[in-house]
């Protein structure tokens, strides 16, 4: 087998074989690929597409360019993954949740990419907490807390990692089989027995259309059955934040709030609907009452203490987390121009404003400041009178904090009153 074969057959729009596409993930892993293969591979892929068979050839090979995890529990392994979004703070409730509901949850998350957010970034804001812990102890916490949420290491589906730097640099990034393979075959090397999707849709989302997100929830829910992994996606709103918060500790703020019963709203909804179906998939009864009494009754917030303390957090992280997270030094309200109901929110705008406050990364090598971002985010069709707060935010600096009050004001458009559209869409699978 050879890399020119594969490609050229991309190039004539023929279908490779699954073979050759099971050695060019493994070329990829190994080396034996180079940084132009790999690219012209990928815009081989692009360009013509691949047949749903060879989507979860494509799939199944980068599994296994790596360590594949077996796991010996008494009980179900279940995961559930974002396509990413703003306010989206939904896998620091849901993990502590399912885990206390009977379930184990290796979750293996990722960075914030362009303007959506990263668990990782926002774990990161616990002092201690351990985002890379080596497998042992990975192992470990899953098996004591129920849940664990880390990065994926390096022996994780390792084509992927090469693919996906290629990609970024060579613009084929946006492929339906592309982004489904790469996004499963991580998931799937955490030995799943149990997937659901949240596939984001609206201004804060990267799918802006129904289309574009019901076609994506397919492609990964087929992919993701056909690999051996029960998943059902759901196609959610994402056209203002989910948490009334953006940043990386008023986020971990938000779903502790959410985890300790002092709040409910979006955050707590969505995770009892993605749950729920985690746990009906999984034969467990009465999921959504389960998943209540866990979040009301403190059991999910207990694990979340046993995770962050098995993860090297501090022990009492649940009881007093107000004092472990670091405050902005500038905190201030952004007044509403004009009088008015929410009409629109840009999240893309707003998650881009974080990301200049720093709270997100342009590069690769920026430090992110796990303070800075926006709270009490107004919420679509809510009034609000000129001069009443649209949001707080929170910056390092004074012309910082300038700059962003102007881009959040220009972000919320106030007008007529907007209905706020279901926060679930649809649900495929
Ligand atoms: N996230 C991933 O892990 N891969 C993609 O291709 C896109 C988003």
């Amino acid at each position: 087998m050879e890399a020119r074969a594969v490609i050229a057959a991309l190039r004539r729009g023929e279908e490779p074989t699954a073979e050759g596409l099971r050695w060019f993930a493994s070329g990829l892993a190994d080396g034996s690929v180079s940084a132009a293969q790999a690219g012209a591979f990928a815009m081989g892929i692009c360009l013509r597409g691949l047949s749903e068979e060879n989507r979860v050839a494509l799939t199944l090979a980068m599994r296994d360019s790596g360590h594949v995890m077996r796991w010996d529990l008494d009980g179900p392994v279940v995961d559930k993954h974002s396509t990413g979004g703003v306010g989206d703070c939904v896998s620091l409730v849901l993990a502590p949740a399912l885990a206390a509901c009977g379930v184990y949850v290796p979750m293996i998350s990722g960075r914030g990419l362009g303007h959506t957010g990263g668990t990782l970034d926002k774990l990161d804001a616990i002092p201690g907490y351990a985002v890379a812990p080596d497998e042992a102890r990975f192992r470990q916490v899953v098996r004591e807390a129920g849940c664990a949420i880390v990065s994926a290491s390096a022996e994780i589906a390792p084509a992927d990692r090469r693919l996906y730097a290629v990609r970024d640099v060579t613009a084929t990034v946006e492929s339906l089989d592309l982004i489904t393979s790469s996004i499963l075959s991580k998931k799937l090397a955490a030995g799943l027995e149990g997937l659901v999707l949240d596939v984001k849709v609206g201004s804060g989302a990267f799918m802006k259309t129904d289309e574009e997100a019901r076609a994506l929830a397919q492609a990964l829910v087929s992919t993701a059955n056909a690999a051996g992994c029960p998943t059902t996606a759901f196609v959610t709103d994402m056209n203002q934040p989910i948490a009334a918060a953006l940043g990386n500790t008023l986020e971990v703020d938000a779903a502790m709030r959410v985890l300790t019963g002092r709040e409910q709203g979006p955050l707590y909804e969505l995770t009892l609907a993605l749950g729920a179906a985690l746990l009906e998939g999984a034969g467990i009864a009465d999921p959504e009452a389960k998943l209540r009494a866990a979040l009301d009754g403190g059991a999910a917030a207990e694990r979340m203490g046993r995770m962050v303390y098995g993860l090297g957090g501090p022990m009492n992280f649940v009881e007093d987390w107000g004092r472990y997270l670091p405050e902005a030094t500038v905190i201030r309200e952004i007044p509403a121009p004009v009088s008015g109901h929410v009409a629109s929110i840009d999240g893309e705008a707003l998650g881009l404003a974080v990301v200049r406050l720093g709270g997100g990364r342009t590069v690769e090598t920026d430090r992110i400041d796990p303070a800075v971002g926006l709270s009490d985010v107004v919420r679509l069709g809510a009034r609000v009178e000129q001069g009443a707060p649209l949001a707080r935010i929170h910056a390092a600096r004074e012309d910082q904090a300038e700059e962003a009050i102007r881009v959040v004001q220009n972000a919320i458009a106030l007008g007529d009153p907007a209905e706020a559209g279901p926060l679930v869409r649809e649900r495929v699978g």
